[in-house]
């Protein structure tokens, strides 16, 4: 049905803008495959919360694109962001946090209806939601309320900044594996899923070499280190299979990230390579089902643009262009071994996404490419004719009110600068991630769709200001982009408001 409604007109999408547009198909016969079987998009809630109908509407663009997994990551260090009724303080303490602003962030979180209203939402639309719960990292959340389930035994905040915890929750405590256990018995009737992904990414041991509880059970079960995992990490690889066991009697299999294979897989886990390929390959070459999502190329919380000139992303440069190129399918896996790449996942964490407008911002239209990636057979992919599908594609959101990043006009070949000083003469030289008309002034007003548009290098002999932005076949217009054209001996150094602190921030993933 997605792939007739493709051949209509995009603007069918909404009802008030069929006027004057002919409802016609051509006659064609549809014989439509994914490459790929499970086609995955994650969306972090935990970091900046997402409310239930932004989700339904994510939801829908989803299955326009054939996406056919939605991995709700619901906890985190920074959030509980899902209603467990036997322990009350997930959602009155672990769902709100104190920013360093002074100003309380939350509570935000989902109720158990709001849950299974989600979970039926996606399945009308073909979608299978899986619930990810973490543990054993990235649960401060939940320990704030529940401290007695970490090795020191608290206290501890909600946190407030992104990074890695060295508070994870306790291996050596019989009451945490209970606790963990309430919270997927709770959690698994909500959901529909075959899988169940229980997190296990960045989990520092440090808390765990100093615990006498944890340090006991290792020696209780006789871990030791070896040339390839210390007994800590065999610990974790101790807890993960004591969930998986709980998982397996509910009729669930484990997910967790490729850290999960550190220590020893899990005799049926699925691991979801993120750091790379590397673990996807190691896992499918071990005859274990993997799913693609490598940070480099399916990570959507990165710059698709020039970072110079945009808002503050994750660290790396990953352009449409870059995530279409992705192949889910690396040399290095046997040939007998391949059919263990499941599928390919593309994440949205939401460190830098404030609000819901941003994070369509970062995952829009970068999700095209991820639907091309695992559905589109290799032989088939064609970058320049999906670049030419793209005018379609971005009415087709704007049909659907969804907010996408419309590549901002950058300086050819070099890093973008708004302050650009000049003696006699200065040439402003302009290009886009893709194809794109840019309209300008000079005037210092705001260019719009009867601006002047940009075609060839310009040049200045003084003072200016000049603004610019891209313009969508479909009229949807871009940011503006605002370059300040002075001459040299008019230049006073401006006070320095920018830079400070960098080198303490925190990159994720
Ligand atoms: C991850 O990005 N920490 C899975
Ligand atoms: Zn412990």
């Amino acid at each position: 049905m997605q792939t007739m409604l493709q051949l209509l007109p995009a603007e069918i999408e909404s009802p008030s803008a069929v006027k004057g547009v002919a409802w016609t198909i051509p006659a064609v016969t549809i014989r439509d495959e994914p490459r790929l079987a499970y086609r995955g998009f994650m969306q972090d809630i935990c970091r900046h919360f997402v409310d239930k109908e932004s989700l339904k509407k994510q939801l829908d663009i989803l299955a326009m694109y054939k996406i056919n997994k939605f991995h709700w990551h619901l906890t985190d260090d920074q959030g509980w962001r899902i209603e467990i009724k036997k322990y009350p303080g997930l959602t009155q303490i672990s769902s709100r946090r104190m920013e360093g602003e002074g100003y309380e962030y939350g509570p935000y979180f989902y109720t158990q209806e709001e849950v299974k209203e989600i979970v039926a939402y996606a399945k009308e639309r073909f979608i299978e939601v899986i619930p990810e719960i973490e543990m054993p990292g990235h649960a401060v959340a939940a320990l704030t309320a529940y401290p007695e389930f970490s090795c020191t035994g608290g206290p501890l905040q909600v946190r407030n900044l992104w990074g890695i915890s060295s508070d994870i929750f306790c291996a050596g405590n019989d009451d945490t594996f209970g606790f963990l256990t309430d919270i997927l018995d709770e959690v698994i009737p909500l959901f529909e899923s075959e899988y169940f992904h229980i997190g296990g990414d960045e989990a520092p041991k440090l808390r765990w070499e100093s615990c006498p509880k944890c340090q006991k059970r290792i020696k209780q079960l006789g871990l030791r280190a070896d040339d390839e995992f210390s007994a800590e990490e065999k610990l974790q690889s101790y807890f993960v299979n004591r969930l998986e066991k709980h998982l397996i009697s509910r009729g669930r299999k484990l997910i967790g990230w490729d850290e999960t294979l550190e220590g020893g897989l899990a005799p049926s886990a699925t691991v979801m390579s993120w750091r790379g390929e590397k673990g996807g390959i190691k896992s499918a070459n071990m005859g274990h089902d993997a799913i693609m999502t490598p940070n480099d190329w399916l990570y959507l919380d990165n710059y698709q643009g020039d970072r110079k000139i945009l808002p503050a992303c994750n660290r790396r440069d990953i352009t449409l262009a870059k995530t279409y190129s992705y192949n889910p399918m690396p040399e290095a896996i046997e040939a007998d071994k391949k059919h263990h790449i499941i599928g390919v996942q593309a994440n949205s964490w939401a460190e830098y996404m404030y609000n819901v407008d941003i994070v369509q911002w970062c995952v829009h239209p970068m999700l095209l490419a991820l639907s091309e990636v695992a559905c589109t057979r290799l032989e088939n992919k064609d970058y320049s004719d999906f670049e030419r599908r793209m005018d379609n594609q971005r009415v087709r959101l704007d049909m659907h009110g969804i907010n996408y990043y419309v590549p901002v006009p950058q300086d050819r070949g070099k890093p973008s600068c708004n302050r650009m000083l000049f003696t006699d003469v200065i040439t402003i030289d302009l290009e886009t991630t893709e194809p794109m008309k840019i309209v300008y002034t000079t005037n210092g007003r705001d260019p719009g769709p009867k601006s002047k548009e940009y075609t060839v290098p310009l040049t200045f002999t003084a003072n200016t200001t000049f603004k610019a932005r891209s313009i969508t076949a479909g009229g949807r217009m871009g940011d503006i982009r605002t370059i300040e054209i002075v001459r040299s001996d008019a230049y006073k150094p401006a006070t320095a408001t920018t830079g400070q602190g960098l080198e303490a921030a925190y990159y994720p993933g």
